[in-house]
Order: C-alpha cells, then sequence, then structure tokens
C-alpha cells in the first residue's frame, strides 16, 4: 500500500490525472464529492490543506506528498523533494508600491508582510538586511497600501492583483512549482514502488 498525501484541488486533480493516463491506478473523484481519504486498489489517498502536506509526509502517515515549492520552503521539513512536475508555476517575490520601485533595499529595517514568514525572514537575512516580518493570512497586498508595511513576499502568477493595486514585483525570491516528495523512511522501505511511479511520471513529464 502507497500512501498519498495531496493538496485538495486543482494539484489533487493533476495527479488523479496522471496517475489515469499512466494505468497505475483508475481513480477519479467528483466535484462534490467530500471524502478525505480515498482508497482505490494499493493506494491511499489523503486530501489535505496545502501546508500540511508536508507534515504527513514528514510523521510518516503518507509516503508521498504533492505540493508547491513555496510550501516545501516555509514549512521545512525534512522530507526528500526528488521531482519537479512543472505544473502550478509562479514566482515568490518581494514586491513594493510602483512608485518606489526597489528603494526597500535602502532602508536600515524593512517592514514586511507576508503569508510566508519563514522565506520573508531567510531571505532578508541572507542578503543581511534587517527586517520585520509581520504574518498576515491572505490579501497581503493590503500591507503597503494601507501604510502597514514597506513590502510584500508573496507569490506572482500572473501578476494582475499587483497590477490592479499599484505594486510590482522587485526581485525574484524562488521560483515556484508543484513537486513531488517522499518520507525518508519509506523511501527504504518501500523504494521499488516510489521508483516505479517516480519513473512513471518523469517519463510522462518528458513528453
Ligand atoms: C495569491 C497570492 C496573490 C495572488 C497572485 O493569492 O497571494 O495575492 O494569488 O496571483 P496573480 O499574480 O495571478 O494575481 P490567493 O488567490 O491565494 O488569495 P489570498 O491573497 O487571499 O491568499
Amino acid at each position: 500500500m502507497l500512501t498519498f498525501a495531496l493538496s485538495k484541488g486543482r494539484l489533487a486533480d493533476k495527479i488523479f490525472k496522471m496517475l489515469r493516463d499512466l494505468n497505475i491506478v483508475d481513480i477519479n473523484v467528483d466535484e462534490e464529492d467530500r471524502r478525505l481519504v480515498l482508497t482505490k486498489g494499493d493506494f491511499r489517498f489523503f486530501l489535505a490543506k496545502p501546508s500540511d502536506v508536508p507534515t504527513f509526509v514528514d510523521m510518516g502517515v503518507a509516503d508521498i506528498g504533492v505540493v508547491g515549492k513555496d510550501t516545501l520552503l516555509e514549512e521545512n521539513r525534512d522530507i526528500t523533494e526528488i521531482l519537479d512536475l512543472g505544473f502550478g508555476k509562479c514566482r515568490m517575490c518581494v514586491c513594493a508600491p510602483k512608485e518606489n520601485g526597489d528603494s526597500y533595499k535602502l532602508k536600515s529595517n524593512v517592514v514586511v508582510a507576508t503569508k510566508y514568514p519563514n522565506i520573508a525572514k531567510a531571505y532578508f537575512d541572507s542578503v543581511h538586511q534587517n527586517s520585520t516580518i509581520i504574518k498576515l493570512h491572505g490579501s497581503v497586498e493590503l500591507g503597503p497600501i494601507v501604510g502597514l508595511s514597506d513590502v510584500i513576499v508573496d507569490i506572482v502568477e500572473s501578476g494582475r492583483t499587483l497590477r490592479e493595486n499599484g505594486l510590482e514585483d522587485v526581485t525574484t525570491i524562488h521560483d515556484i512549482s508543484a513537486r513531488l516528495v517522499v518520507n525518508n523512511a519509506s523511501l527504504k522501505t518501500k523504494y521499488e514502488d516510489i521508483l516505479n511511479i517516480v519513473s512513471k511520471f518523469e517519463s510522462e513529464l518528458r513528453k
């Protein structure tokens, strides 16, 4: 039995489609379905909140997880990232009001609003700039608009949210995409089964 922890929604749907297309398991989940655990043949799937996927994998209740690189960086769990799935592409950026450009770099202490406090802190430490990080749970763009922060650290996908709020991305911190991650013990005990799936996914991604 192989257990997957998947992020509910689009990411899980993509994985189910890949598993069907590759004839690994014939799993299909209806939009109306509210079940959080699905079992089919030798496979079990947990449908979790994205930020909890690394926890399920680290704690060993799931062998494999699929989650965005943003969540992996923020959660920083002791798990093995094994494959870049190439979808869910976006960027983690420092963004500022358009009129300010990159002037935040000159601040002796930059105030940052973000849903990703660990990523933001690690970034500003790495460039040796003092920072005060304010954690928000969403609508992070409000930070500079209402005078809470100088900048935000956030995901930029199409750039539309920034544009419509008078902000721009100034510095890209990380390129983000969906990743396949594996529990370290499962990688040893279920090596053959995991390798089999990873190599099929790899060949599908090369097409
Ligand atoms: C995310 C992110 C940005 C937006 C970026 O927010 O935090 O706000 O999407 O996408 P875009 O570049 O295509 O406009 P989400 O939709 O998760 O909502 P939230 O702000 O409430 O977290």
